[in-house]
């Protein structure tokens, strides 16, 4: 047994002096990792070279194994010396490696490189008593992944979220290595910090070998993001370098509250009248636009039916004057938000004039009239007398009156700031008094024809309207031919046949008294024409001479007839003087015309109808 022992020692030793004294030694130079792309080929190269030069080997064997991670053993893929070189059948590599060996090494040619091939290639180097070494190279492969795709939330997101918000999410697809992503806000790359910034990774390995990354980005979201642009890069690795790609930028919608409300009115431009509609319109400045809340400071509590943000009020009158008042639903709570405008309601009432409807006035008398209307606005009041203008201001100033002051007054009262806010009153101005002769003379004196008709006017005005009667001296043949009455004038024409001198009297009469006109005709005798004889036949003697003797009695009737009329001139005189006698004692008559007033209204109606009465004839001029 103790022999056994101690051949084996020696045979061991021996071994070790072979190996450390006879036995050379290999330098195997390769490098500790390659990286290639995926599909690329790969040359992994092994060199080598015996340190005891004076040993060269004769016989130089080669042999590349295969490792992958993980795994304790290895598989060979290629085997070569000086008279053989051989791949290794059945292996993942047999149809895609080639080896090229020279004296002083070796490369392994891996063809249409797979991510599998991230594998530890051994490559042994056996130069027998010249020694033997084994090196490796870590093959690296790469693959970039495709363009990241960012997908931004496209709800709104609310800046009042407590905890961060999921912003977007970010994928990048089919890579090798696991890329990784980062993200970025306006160019500016965000670090994930509790409560503000979290970024969620999701990483699938593939069917194929690839990784996919999917990034979720949550952010504590604030007003100014609604402008920010966030975008997500990925990050992977290459052979000798780190690339990044980037994706597009997007935007979010942010959700916050109004800090800053408007109210103002949108309809109708200008001043305000009582009547109109009037729309207030509200806008704040959250987003989404909320709806709001209108009020009335007066009724701070009693919400207004608006619809979204306008107010409707139709039609307005002055209760609807007031502070109105706006609130974002989105900021209620905070009461100092919103917005305010004040509506003041202009009016114009209904003119009053005083006196109202009718008034009557004495001819000669004055009258001031007014005319009020109550408006928020200053106002401008204008008087009209048929269509024309008559005065100005609240009070009209009636002088003097006469019968041209009769009619009707109209006042207009406008708002000049407001013009379409308007209104006026009326006032019927009556002015009575006694009759009064239209024109000039008094007493009118006419020559005329005997035979013919001459016609008599007599114009009068005065209210009540007087009747008008004619008494008409020295014509058996007379009639009214025209009666009219208009305004404040009475109209008649009584055509009067000429037979001798005409003494005519006009008289008008009312309640208030009497005028009269006269009118006096001369009549003119007609100028005869010399008769024409005609010879008898027959011829009686005693005819011509009968016929002779009525021509003188003829001729001695006109010297009789012209004598006398010269002796009757004076008597036409004094019918004249009577006639302007009478009117002196008019006055008398209007004094107890007066007593009378009951029957005013039956003399109005005469006077209209022009009629001719019975007792008008009673009348007589004296
Ligand atoms: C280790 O590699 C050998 C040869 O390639 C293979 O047959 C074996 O299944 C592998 N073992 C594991 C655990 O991967
Ligand atoms: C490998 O395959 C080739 C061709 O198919 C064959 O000629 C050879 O004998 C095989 N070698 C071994 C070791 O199986
Ligand atoms: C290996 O090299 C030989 C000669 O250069 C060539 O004919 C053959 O196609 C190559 N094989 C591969 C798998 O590249
Ligand atoms: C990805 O991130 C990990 C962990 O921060 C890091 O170790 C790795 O190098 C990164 N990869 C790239 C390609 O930057
Ligand atoms: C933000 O988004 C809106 C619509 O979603 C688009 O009109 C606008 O151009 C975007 N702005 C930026 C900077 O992307
Ligand atoms: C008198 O008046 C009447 C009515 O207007 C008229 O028809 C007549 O011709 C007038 N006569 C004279 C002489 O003017
Ligand atoms: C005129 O008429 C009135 C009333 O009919 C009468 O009282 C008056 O005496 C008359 N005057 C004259 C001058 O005839």
């Amino acid at each position: 047994m103790a022999f056994l022992r101690t051949a084996f020692l020696l045979h061991f030793l021996h071994l070790c002096a072979l190996n450390w004294g006879a036995w050379g030694k290999v330098e195997l130079n390769m490098n500790d990792n390659l990286e290639v792309y995926l599909s690329d080929s790969a040359e992994i190269p092994c060199h080598y070279s015996f340190t005891d030069a004076d040993k060269e080997p004769s016989f130089v064997m080669i042999q590349w194994f295969v490792r992958a991670a993980g795994n304790t053993t290895r598989m060979r893929i290629f085997y070569g010396d000086g008279s053989q070189q051989i791949i290794d059948n059945n292996t993942d590599y047999s149809s895609r490696i080639n080896v090229t060996s020279d004296h002083k090494g070796t490369i392994l040619i891996i063809k249409n490189v797979q991510l599998s091939d991230e594998r530890e290639f051994f490559c042994q180097v056996n130069g027998l008593a010249a020694g033997n070494a084994e090196r490796k190279t870590h093959l690296r492969v790469f693959a970039p992944p495709a363009a990241p795709v960012i997908e931004g939330v496209l709800t709104g997101i609310s800046v009042t979220n407590s905890v961060p918000s999921k912003v977007a999410s970010c994928e990048a697809q089919n890579g090798f290595p696991k890329p990784n992503i980062t993200w970025y806000r306006n160019g500016l790359q965000l670090t994930p910090s509790s409560g503000y910034v979290n970024v969620l990774t999701l990483v699938t390995r593939e069917s194929s070998g690839f990784y996919s990354v999917q990034s979720t980005l949550e952010y504590n979201v604030v007003k100014k993001d609604k402008d920010s642009h966030f975008s997500c890069e990925v990050i992977f690795s290459v052979p000798g370098a780190i690339r990044t790609m980037e994706s597009h930028s997007i935007n979010i919608t942010v959700h916050y509250p109004s800090t800053m409300v408007e109210l103002w009115k949108e309809l109708p431009q200008g001043l305000v009248k009582e009547g109109d509609t009037v729309q207030l319109r509200c806008h704040g400045d959250g987003n989404p636009p909320s709806p709001f809340i209108f009020t009335r400071e007066q009724e701070p509590d009693e919400d207004l039916e608006s619809s979204g943000n306008l107010l409707i009020l139709s039609p307005v009158s002055r209760k609807d004057s007031g502070l109105y008042q706006c609130q974002p639903l989105d900021a209620v709570g905070n009461k100092d938000v919103k917005g305010e405008v004040q509506l003041t309601v202009h009016y114009l009432d209904p003119a009053v004039v005083v006196p109202k409807d009718s008034e009557f006035m004495l001819k000669g008398e004055g009258l001031i009239a007014t005319c009020n209307a109550l408006s928020s606005l200053k106002t401008k009041t204008i008087w009209y007398k048929d269509g024309r203008k008559v005065g100005e201001g609240n009070s009209l100033h009636l002088t003097d009156a006469t019968y041209e002051t009769s009619g009707k007054y109209m006042c207009e009262v406008t708002a000049p700031a407001l013009p379409t806010l308007r209104t006026s009153g009326s006032i019927h101005i009556i002015v009575q008094g006694g009759p009064q002769m239209v024109g000039e003379e008094e007493a009118v004196q006419l020559e005329e024809v005997t035979g013919r008709t001459v016609n008599l006017s007599c114009e009068v005005k005065g209210h009540p309207p007087p009747s008008i009667t004619w008494s008409i001296i020295g014509s058996q043949s007379w009639q009214e031919v025209v009666s009219k009455a208009n305004d404040h004038v009475i109209h008649s024409t009584v055509s009067v046949l000429v037979t001798s001198d005409v003494s005519a009297l006009c008289n008008a009469s009312n309640d208030m008294g009497t005028d009269v006109k006269a009118f006096s005709i001369k009549a003119i005798p007609r100028v005869t024409t010399t008769a024409s004889f005609s010879p008898v036949e027959g011829g009686g003697v005693i005819i011509v001479v009968i016929i002779l003797c009525l021509l003188l009695l003829a001729v001695l009737g006109s010297v009789f007839y012209f004598l006398h009329k010269k002796g009757k001139i004076p008597c036409g005189r004094s019918g004249k003087q009577e006639i302007t006698k009478e009117k002196a004692t008019k006055d008398d008559i209007v004094v107890e015309m007066k007593t009378n007033t009951k029957n005013e209204e039956a003399v109005l109606l005469k006077g209209v109808n022009g009629e001719q009465k019975g007792p008008n004839d009673q009348v007589t001029v004296v």
